[in-house]
């Protein structure tokens, strides 16, 4: 799970995913494409909204993308186009380029939708994000 920061909504969509499937069998981590939280803990507003419905994201601490996480993992989902183009450019093979999913398609398939950016919004903004990657994970989630 990947967006910009990781500190908002890629926490989310990992600790949510993990609520959905056997984590002893599937591994979920999740990175930002920038560096400036690494080592941070997820913002409170997202800890706040997870906790809500009973997801504790507070063990989680932001790591960057990185170039090794394409042989790491089979699927690489994005939150937005731009954390897509981001992470395009660091794909070396096609091979690479076909674990990177925008997200939202596993609930509007091709209509090229973004998790909307919630960092300098307010807490409704966090809980829409939820719910977006809440009916994205369960989609997810059938899979394994
Ligand atoms: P995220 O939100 O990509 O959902 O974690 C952001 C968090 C921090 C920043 C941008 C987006 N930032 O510019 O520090």
């Amino acid at each position: 799970m990947v967006c910009l920061g990781n500190i908002c909504r890629s926490p989310l969509a990992e600790g949510i995913l993990k609520s959905k499937i056997d984590t002893s069998k599937v591994h979920v981590d999740s990175a930002g494409t920038g560096h400036w939280h690494v080592g941070d803990t997820p913002d409170k507003r997202s800890i706040a909204v997870g906790k809500k419905y009973n997801i504790d994201i507070t063990q989680q601490r932001g790591r960057q993308f990185n170039v090794k996480d394409f042989d790491e993992f089979d699927l690489i989902y994005v939150m937005d186009n731009s954390n897509k183009d981001d992470v395009l450019a660091l794909a070396k093979t096609d091979a690479h380029r076909q674990k990177v999913k925008l997200i939202l398609d596993e609930i509007f398939p091709d209509e090229n939708v973004d998790v909307p950016d919630p960092y300098f919004g307010g807490d409704s903004g966090f809980e829409n994000v939820y719910k977006m990657l809440d009916e994205a994970c369960t989609q997810i989630a059938q899979r394994f």
